[in-house]
């Protein structure tokens, strides 16, 4: 079966961005000039995605509004020959892409956010996407996802190797032998274990492509860390049943859901960035003469 449809849970409070996130969206703050959901749809929409569900919730409304037209903007822009912005305003519109919207009232976890999905999804496939993750490859991550259900027709989740010291903050896999190169079978999914405790640092990674029988075990999974209902677990609890696989993504991941990362990425994509790019590499690079210089001045710390 063709994997067409994609979750993009958007319903938590953005508490990390405060005060920004207070009548803001954390996921419309911007990478330089674009939300970073909307690289979310677009990644989507460059794997062949054609239905997209979001899960909002309070606060919410301006994902809405900006997939939605704003027929005087376009107006506005065409009176006065802003081609190029009216096409950046269009992109947000013609998206090649169906957007449903769903608002879950008493968020419980990334599991109870996905299981909000069931008539959505139906019998059918589908990719989860997290907002806080943005990932740069040759091949878009869902994409390399679906193509490996292509050959396998089970569940795979993306998985990266990060700092043992960081497993803490993940979803972690206890991987047992390679099916292909770089796509692991699993023996076990462990959510935000103790650094001591975990059994690898291949840590769970935003995108996850997940099978219709997900939502049985999500209906009866119990909570987990933190007391919410863990995705990670009903994953684990699946795998008993039927074969769940770890594909390892290779390429850059930008981890937009905490500040210093966030900060990082508006550096990395202004660095490319046409109107941007010009003016900001001399600036980082003066910037980090004198930060040197600072530093040389500085009393030394031990
Ligand atoms: C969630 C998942 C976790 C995964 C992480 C990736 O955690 O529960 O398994 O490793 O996303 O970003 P969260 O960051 O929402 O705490």
């Amino acid at each position: 079966m063709k994997v067409r449809k994609a979750i993009i849970p958007a319903a938590g409070l953005g508490t990390r961005f405060l005060p920004a996130t207070k009548a803001l969206a954390k996921e419309m703050l911007p990478i330089v000039d674009k939300p970073t959901i909307q690289f979310i749809v677009e990644e989507a929409k460059a794997s062949g995605i054609e239905d997209i569900l979001i899960i909002t919730g309070k606060n919410k409304r301006s994902i809405e509004d900006h997939f939605d037209s704003v027929p005087e903007l376009e107006q506005n822009l065409a009176a006065k020959n802003k081609t190029q912005l009216l096409k950046v305003v269009q992109d947000t519109t013609d998206l090649g892409v169906n957007l449903y919207y769903s608002r879950q009232s008493h968020p419980n976890g990334l599991g109870d956010a996905v299981a909000q999905a069931r008539s959505f999804i139906a019998d059918e496939p589908f990719i989860v996407m997290l907002g806080d993750d943005l990932m740069s490859d040759k091949v878009p991550l869902t994409k390399q996802l679906i193509e490996d259900y292509e050959n396998t027709h089970a569940s795979t989740i993306a998985v990266m190797q990060v700092p043992k010291s960081e497993v803490s903050k993940y979803g972690v896999i206890d991987p047992e032998g390679e099916q292909a190169p770089g796509l692991y079978n699993v023996k076990r999914f462990v959510e935000k274990p103790k650094v001591e405790d975990a059994p690898s640092n291949l840590a769970i990674i935003g995108r996850y492509l997940l099978t219709p029988e997900i939502f049985d075990l999500l209906d009866t999974q119990k909570p987990g860390a933190g007391n919410e209902i863990q995705l990670t677990d009903a994953i684990d609890r699946m795998n008993e049943t039927q074969r769940v696989f770890a594909h390892e993504f290779k390429g850059d991941r930008f981890d937009v859901g905490n500040k210093f990362g966030y900060v990082k990425t508006n550096i990395q994509y202004g660095l490319t960035h046409p109107e941007v790019k010009d003016e900001l590499k001399p600036y980082i690079i003066e910037l980090a003469k004198e930060l040197q210089a600072e530093d040389k001045k500085a009393p030394k710390k031990d």
